[in-house]
């Protein structure tokens, strides 16, 4: 569903004003009041990106990977107050048990790349490519993606896959069928296959709004077709902004987020999910240098965690992702005492005949991960 739509779903269930005027301990202690009375009955899983302030409320952190699986585990929850995205929030009510209530703090926590593959879009191009190439495509989606579309590789023999499992998953993806359609990041896609020994010769990008093919070569050739989707937070790291770090500093080492361009993620020295930039510095000598080209919350958290070493944005002018920026204290304490009424705001609820098939996706993905 997309940002525009979630809006117009939200039935009048958006924060009162006045949880934005409260002092902060008052709402940390709120917060803390609710979780004690509910203890295992509420589980308040965390993404990286999520702003301090909501992080140190988290039973659990990780990256999409991690989430889902610390989810699909929890058996004991009622209420699973997700602090992430829509498809992350999605993802979790699909792969727990139906009297388990996921909820979202706040539904404008959309995610821009997730909009960028819609049904519509997603059934025309199945029908031109299948047209080309018969029955020789498998489709995979990153997380990143609308039930829908999740339920549409599910229903075509395809899986789910992040960006800490994207190389396995491809590689079982080869296995079924001779191409991959890749939904909706194109850099993802790209990075993962390129890592796997595909050319970039071999690689054609489809443009939903164009509905068109783009891809110079003999059409045989094909091995993986690329959806023209992208995350605008990760696009924002650039060949200059290495070029300039390593200019200035040549012993500093770059790790990014396979969500960057290819062109990117070829200059720099890592990349790799959320929880694989945080191990490795973790890792890294006391005193070593380390230019990060990810999300600003968990730039900054990482920073403040290793004094002992000199860490800093790849790129100085960025900004969090807006989106996931938008649960924080006011929204956690709200979607909390909306729970404690009675009366749970933001439900996330994926129907039935959809989440059959997204499940199925999930699944292949959590077996071969
Ligand atoms: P991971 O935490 O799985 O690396 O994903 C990053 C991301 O962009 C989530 O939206
Ligand atoms: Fe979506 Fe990019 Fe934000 Fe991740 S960082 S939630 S991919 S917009």
């Amino acid at each position: 569903m997309s940002i525009v739509n979630l809006i117009n779903h939200t039935n009048g269930s958006m924060m009162p004003e006045y949880y934005k005027k409260l002092a902060e301990e008052d709402m940390k202690e709120r917060i803390r009041r609710i979780k004690k009375k509910y203890g295992e009955k509420l589980f308040i899983p965390g993404h990286h990106y999520q702003k301090d302030e909501v992080i140190q409320f988290a039973d659990a952190t990780g990256d999409s990977l991690q989430l889902a699986q610390v989810a699909q585990q929890n058996k004991k929850a009622e209420y699973i107050v997700f602090c992430g995205v829509h498809f992350m929030a999605e993802t979790a009510d699909m792969l727990t048990a139906k009297e388990q209530v996921v909820v979202l703090p706040d539904m404008r926590a959309g995610c821009s790349m997730a909009d960028m593959a819609n049904m519509r879009q997603t059934n025309r191009a199945w029908e031109e490519l299948t047209k080309r190439f018969g029955d020789t495509i498998i489709p995979l989606t990153y997380v990143n993606s609308t039930a829908e579309i999740k339920a549409f590789t599910g229903r075509n023999g395809g899986a789910a896959v992040t960006s800490s499992n994207a190389k396995h998953i491809l590689t079982w993806a080869l296995t079924q069928k001779e191409r991959i359609l890749f939904l909706p990041d194109q850099h993802l896609g790209r990075n993962t296959a390129y890592d796997l020994g595909i050319p970039l010769s071999r690689m054609a990008v489809w443009d939903p709004i164009e509905e068109e093919l783009l891809y110079d070569g003999d059409l045989q050739d094909v091995k993986v077709i690329l959806w023209k989707g992208h995350c605008s937070v990760h696009e924002k790291f650039t060949v200059s902004n290495i070029k300039n770090v390593k200019e200035r500093d040549p012993g500093i080492n770059v790790i990014v987020h396979p969500e960057c361009t290819h062109e990117v993620v070829m200059l720099s020295d890592f990349s790799g999910s959320t929880k694989k930039i945080i191990d490795t510095i973790s890792k890294a000598e006391p005193g070593s240098k380390w230019a990060i080209g990810t999300e600003m919350n968990l730039v900054q958290r990482i920073i403040k965690r290793h004094p002992d070493k000199q860490i800093e944005s790849l790129n100085p002018d960025m900004c969090p992702c807006l989106t996931m920026n938008r649960i924080d204290l006011p929204h956690l304490l709200w979607s909390l005492e909306q729970i404690d009424k009675g009366e749970p705001a933001g439900v996330i609820k994926v129907e039935e005949a959809v989440a059959k098939d997204a499940v199925a996706s999930l699944n292949r993905m959590l077996g071969i991960s």
